[in-house]
């Protein structure tokens, strides 16, 4: 067999190289680098095994390999069942967003359940007085939970050497460097410096490590390919710091789904899990709105009913504004071009604004629906009931496609109370109480109104 790039696997850290070594040139280990097993095929956004057992395959054999449990049931959804073992994995948000709290409210409950280890947060961002005064407010500080201020990565180095905590908090990639590089911290290669040494940490000193990243303004991560390619997961906060839901999400994860998805409330003691996101999403919602639309989504496992909005104005002069929160904006567009040619709705004079309510995201084709019918609602100044859901994806020629696990998202809906679902007529219509209204183009669901 020819050999072919890229083949080789540490199975420590799971870096892939081209070429065999003796001693892991990304984590340093030795003899820990193995010709890689095909990788075993994902089983409906499961576990990786293949990339599983390598890594398993490092240690000796008798070790515990358990995952921590972070004491927080919706990020540990989004880990895949809790924090591997010597893992490194990277918090990302913008600024606000809360990836301090969370990462202090993970270090609060690993302390609590291991009350025999240390556990520590080395920030570069606050001082370690802030930091216990924010802790405070959470609840009692256990004495094992440790704070300093750091700027140096050998520092943390040699407190994970010396200290052997359970866990280890890094805030943020961005405000440590390492002395043996010449530039500043926050550049590339001090970037790629602190996040190789905490990888050491994490698969030689057998630490799982949560780095924090700071996002740009414009929503990127500073080297964020670099990045995500040294680290086992990526978890990205998301949210808006004006609304008080946040949503975890994993962007990589190699030892589990990338599909789950954990939803927060920020209050004034920290963060808390929203059990009924549903409810949570809809609570602030008009009777009557016009230019509202619910959408059943499924994230995960898990459905949840977003409300989508839209409003559509005269444009006071010149090129009409669009513009999105939530929504991809080229998909409106598409959907505003849609909607003119093949509903002859009158829109590319008007400004118009999209939005998905609670500063939340939605990256489903099946919320295209609910989008055109909020779209419409607002011009035609018609208000869809309130107790109507929309879901399915818009093609080109006006045509409304089938979306996936139906049934789960009509039960989210019979469950809130609904009573009406507008879907493509191409389902295979499920059991369910509620009246469906099938079309097979927008225009037909447009007329419904
Ligand atoms: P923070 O975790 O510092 O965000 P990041 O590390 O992502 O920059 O928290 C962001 C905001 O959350 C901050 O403005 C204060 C607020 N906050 C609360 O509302 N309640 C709380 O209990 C805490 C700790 C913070
Ligand atoms: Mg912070």
């Amino acid at each position: 067999m020819t050999k072919e790039k890229g083949m080789y696997e540490c199975g420590a850290c799971g870096n892939i190289f081209p070429k065999w070594s003796g001693k892991c040139p990304s984590c340093h280990s030795w003899n820990t680098i193995a010709e890689k097993t095909p990788e075993i095929a994902r089983n409906g956004g499961g576990k990786q095994r293949g990339v599983l057992l390598s890594a398993e395959k490092s240690h000796s054999p008798g070790e515990e390999r358990k995952r921590m449990g972070v004491g927080i049931q919706e990020t540990d959804r989004v880990l895949g069942g809790g924090l591997f073992p010597d893992s490194l994995t990277l918090l990302v948000g913008n600024p606000g967003i809360g990836k301090s709290t969370l990462a202090l409210q993970m270090a609060r409950n690993i302390a609590l359940q291991n009350p025999q280890k240390p556990i520590f947060i080395i920030s570069g961002e606050e001082s370690g007085f802030q930091v216990l005064e924010r802790a405070k407010r959470l609840g009692t500080v256990p004495e094992n939970l440790k704070v300093s201020t750091g700027f140096r990565i050998e520092d943390v180095l040699e407190t994970a050497e010396q200290e052997k905590p359970a866990f280890l908090v890094v805030d943020s990639v961005q405000t440590f460097s390492s002395g043996e590089i010449p530039s500043a911290s926050g550049s590339l290669p001090q970037i790629r410096a602190v996040t190789e040494s905490l990888m050491y940490v994490a698969k030689a000193k057998h630490i799982p490590v949560l780095l924090i990243g700071q996002v740009t303004k414009g929503g990127e991560m500073a080297g964020p390919q670099l990045l995500a390619h040294l680290v086992d997961a990526v978890l990205q906060f998301e949210g808006d710091d004006r609304h008080e839901l946040r949503m975890l999400r994993a962007l990589k994860n190699r030892f589990g789904s990338t599909s789950e998805v954990g939803i927060f409330e920020m209050t004034e003691v920290g963060l808390r899990e929203v059990m009924n996101p549903s409810e949570v999403f809809l609570s602030g919602r008009l009777p009557g709105a016009i230019g509202s639309v619910i959408f059943p989504a499924v994230e995960g496992q898990r459905p949840f009913l977003l409300e989508m909005q839209a409003l559509t104005a005269t444009t006071p002069f010149g090129l009409p504004k669009r513009s999105a929160s939530g929504f991809s904006l080229a998909r409106l567009s598409l959907l505003l071009a849609v909607l003119e040619k093949h509903a002859g709705i009158r829109l590319s004079s008007l400004d118009v604004f999209a939005n998905v309510v609670g500063g939340l995201k939605t990256e489903e084709p099946g919320a295209d629906l609910a989008m055109c019918l909020a779209i419409a609602s607002s011009k035609t100044k018609k208000a869809v009931p309130e107790t109507f859901l929309a879901l399915g994806e818009i093609g080109l020629s006006g045509e409304v496609r089938a979306i996936s696990q139906l049934e789960k998202r009509l039960r989210e809906g019979e469950k809130l109370g609904f009573t009406d679902a507008i879907l493509p007529s191409s389902h295979k219509i499920p059991k369910t109480s509620l009246q469906l209204h099938t079309v097979r183009t927008v225009a037909e669901a447009v007329g419904i109104f």
